[in-house]
């Protein structure tokens, strides 16, 4: 029998808790720790039943109706005898669910970022200092799963299921018996399949969401006029090439850090590390209508279709931007500030990078960068290794 933990109480830990919970040989649990969603989630539980309806294309939706055995807000009540902790909340969340996790870890334990997001491995090592070395990290790119939950404590949905999901893996010492990847795969059933390779530096630097929405909200507003649209602009479909361009020399930039890595730690495999351009025909090869070059990639791909700029409306009913959302909210902290603290250790210089960054800083009313150095007052709440004190290249990379 495999015990996992899933933890968060949104869409994903819903169908995750959902799957795993019916899943034969797996006993499912729930921590979650945000305001009273526990007590929600058991009250709902108590006398319905708890659904993932899983939708795939071309064939009749299957419902799955099978309940984690507990659900709660403390580490205590759902800690005894686990295998697997998987986190499944956004980066920001991490630190609350690692702090409340970290007197009843064991080693040998498997702890999961499903996703893990830029800088997942540094929270975990920041967090849990040394026993950080006897558990086994696995960091994925993102979800399984397209879902949503629709009720709570009740009815999630899968709305697609990846095909494969790419992680990396740092086995702790001591390993556990079963294969960490094995153990996932047991807990989300067959599909995605599950593939691990490289170091986990390199689900950092691939987290793209950390540099693609940061350099299209600067290419667009950086030069604005401060006159309100009549429209909200489409924030993809509508990329112009000075975006575009801004967006590949960041991209270029995070090429040259894991280049520069894997020549200072040969034993470090970064090479799943691309271009953005090459991770847009790969990831998206059946929606971009023109290949051509990552402006094209970016303009005619049909997922993105309708999606705009986050805006809000002023009086008059016009647009102006809105700076509070998690394109630099989120995204800025715990993406590119964090590829920004690893090219600083790794010694490459990031002048788009920081041109991004000092803009972006300036809407947030944040301070990261001081000139060149990320000395700024606002860097211990974002995931660079400079907020957790891990100083060099080993610390980092889990060598030292
Ligand atoms: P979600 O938006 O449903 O997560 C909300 C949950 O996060 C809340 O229910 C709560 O448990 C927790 N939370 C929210 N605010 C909190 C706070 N201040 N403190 C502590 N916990 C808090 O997230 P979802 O959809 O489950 O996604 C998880 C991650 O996966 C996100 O990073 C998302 O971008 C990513 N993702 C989601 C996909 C989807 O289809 N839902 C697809 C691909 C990636």
């Amino acid at each position: 029998m495999v015990v996992a933990l899933i933890c968060g109480g949104g869409n994903g830990a819903h169908v995750c808790a959902g799957i795993a919970a019916s899943q034969p040989g797996v006993e499912a649990r729930v921590l979650t720790l945000f305001a009273d969603e526990a007590e929600r989630w058991t009250k709902a539980m108590a006398c319905n039943d708890f659904v993932v309806t899983v939708n795939s294309k071309g064939k009749a939706p299957t419902e799955l109706k099978a309940k984690p055995t507990v659900v709660s807000k403390k580490a205590a009540d759902v800690m005894s005898g686990v295998d697997i902790i998987v986190l499944m909340v956004p980066a920001f969340a991490h630190t609350g669910y690692l702090e409340e996790l970290k007197p009843l870890m064991k080693p040998g334990m498997v702890l999961v970022g499903c996703p893990g997001q830029a800088g997942f491995e540094f929270a975990v090592r920041g967090i849990l200092g040394d026993l950080a070395r006897h558990v086994s990290l696995l960091s994925f790119e993102s979800l399984p799963w397209a879902c949503r939950m629709l009720e709570f404590g009740k009815k999630s949905e899968v709305l697609a299921t990846k095909g494969s999901l790419t992680g990396a893996l740092q086995l702790g010492d001591p390993a556990p018996a079963v294969d960490p990847t094995a153990m996932l795969q047991q807990v989300l059933g067959e599909a995605p399949k599950l593939i691990t390779k490289g170091h986990l530096l390199g689900i950092t630097l691939m987290g793209t969401n950390g540099y693609l929405h940061p350099s299209i909200m600067f290419g667009f507003w950086s030069h604005w006029d401060g006159k309100p649209l009549e429209q909200s602009p489409l924030f993809y479909n509508g990329v112009d090439r000075f975006s575009a361009g801004v967006l590949s020399s960041v991209s270029d930039e995070v090429v040259a850090i894991a280049k520069a890595v894997m020549q200072q730690r040969p034993q470090v495999d970064l090479n799943n590390v691309t271009h953005i351009v090459d991770w847009y025909r790969r990831c998206y090869a059946n929606d971009i209508t023109d290949p051509t070059d990552l402006y094209s990639c970016i303009q005619t791909n049909n997922a993105y279709n309708g999606l705009t700029h986050p805006c809000e409306q002023t009086s008059n009913g016009r647009f102006v931007p809105n700076y509070r959302y998690r394109y630099l909210t989120e995204d800025i902290p715990f993406g590119l500030v964090v590829m920004r603290g690893i090219a600083t250790l790794a010694g490459v210089a990031t002048p788009s990078m920081d041109k991004v960054i000092t803009w972006a800083q300036g809407c947030l009313g944040k301070e990261y960068l001081v000139g060149d150095q990320l000395t700024g007052k606002d860097i211990p709440a974002t995931r660079c290794p400079q907020a957790y004190n891990l100083p060099c290249l080993d610390t980092i990379l889990g060598l030292a």
